[in-house]
């Protein structure tokens, strides 16, 4: 049995390249009965940049919505929210004595962040991925299923847990990252260099998994190619094209050499609506499952409070192996 961890911010939308990158895999994941699946809502780490309250409270009952509207499952999987097990908060305090402030400044998620939040360089920003192995060690993850850019978070929580172990014993199980073959970085539509991503100021970038179809169908009519004319996979040359099939094996669960080849003779004009018809198609179902679920607030709440009970389990074992070992006298009663 294998033991499958990951987590989302409930900050904005869902995208597109969430869902490719990350969340369908963990669909996939969880339909296999050998997988043990655990996954949070990352609502501590969104406070990194300054929310406003009534966002994240809307916010965070949105993506738990959306996650089962996807098709997660809170009978066969861990579902809850991060800020719900406070075992989260205090591993990651602990963890924090073993970690070096020269590994924390060098994180490029770290650097690009404070690039853009110059005003507000928390020590909340600095110390996300402390926050992020705190999440993945108190599972004894084996899998965390996420997009590119997060491998080097993993890549961390792996020294951490090993310095921690060579110091201590076993204490904690070492995690390796799986991203996907196809669409662990999907681009932006309107800039194809960088990431597609949820705080892109221009909507024309981003779709959202809830985006209307013909929302869908207008952003990728607009989505920026090149200026020649020859439908080529060539990341190198040819990024909005790439792009564009990458997203389109996906939607159309084929190899992106297949997608390439069935497209090789259209025009960019028609490559773009193939590509927005099958993403239509793909998001369909979980629209009208997102606005099932939203309205029973009641219902979300609920499984929200049997999966941090789940989760709160699990990680209370971890951290006091952990505590145990530092050395502090163990809690009585
Ligand atoms: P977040 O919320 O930014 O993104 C959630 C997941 O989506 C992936 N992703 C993408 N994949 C492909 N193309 C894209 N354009 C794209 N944009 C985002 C991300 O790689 C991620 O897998 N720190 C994490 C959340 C987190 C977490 C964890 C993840 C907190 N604790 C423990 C794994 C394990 C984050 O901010 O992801």
């Amino acid at each position: 049995m294998k033991t499958i961890y990951s987590a989302i911010q409930p900050s904005g939308i869902m995208t597109l390249g969430n869902y490719i990158g990350a969340v369908n895999n963990w669909q996939s994941m969880q339909a296999n009965a050998d997988n043990k699946c655990i996954f949070a809502l990352a609502d501590l780490h969104t406070i990194t940049v300054r929310q406003k309250p009534e966002d994240l409270f809307n916010n965070s009952m949105s993506f738990y919505a959306l996650l089962m509207a996807v098709g997660l499952d809170v009978k066969k999987s861990v579902i809850y929210m991060q800020s719900h097990v406070r075992q989260h908060s205090e591993l990651a305090w602990l963890l924090n004595c073993y970690t070096y402030v020269g590994e924390m400044s060098r994180m490029t998620q770290f650097k690009d962040k404070s690039a853009k939040h110059s005003d507000n360089i928390n020590m909340g920003l600095m110390d996300y991925p402390v926050l992020m192995a705190a999440d993945i060690l108190l599972y004894d993850a084996d899998l965390v299923p996420v997009g590119y850019d997060q491998l080097q978070h993993i890549e961390i929580t792996r020294d951490i847990a090993l310095r921690v172990n060579n110091i201590y014993g076993d204490i904690f199980k070492v995690p390796e990252g799986f991203i996907p073959k196809v669409g662990a970085k999907i681009m932006s539509l309107q800039d194809p260099e960088s990431k597609m991503s949820k705080s892109d100021p221009n909507p024309n970038a981003v779709i959202s998994c809830l985006d209307a179809p013909e929302v869908i169908m207008k952003k990728f009519k607009r989505a920026v190619t090149d200026s020649d004319t020859v439908i080529a996979y060539d990341p190198e040359n040819k990024a909005g094209i790439s792009n564009l099939l990458r997203i389109l094996a996906v939607a159309e669960n084929k190899s992106v050499e297949q997608a390439e080849k069935e497209c090789s003779g259209l025009r960019y004009g028609d490559l773009k609506v193939r590509v927005g018809e099958s993403v239509v198609e793909m998001l369909r179902p979980f629209r009208s499952e997102y606005d099932r679920l939203i309205a029973d607030k009641a219902y979300l709440l609920k499984c929200a409070k049997e999966g941090a009970e789940k989760a709160s389990e699990i990680a209370e074992k971890t951290l006091k192996r952990f505590r145990d070992a530092i050395g502090f006298v163990p809690r009585q009663g």
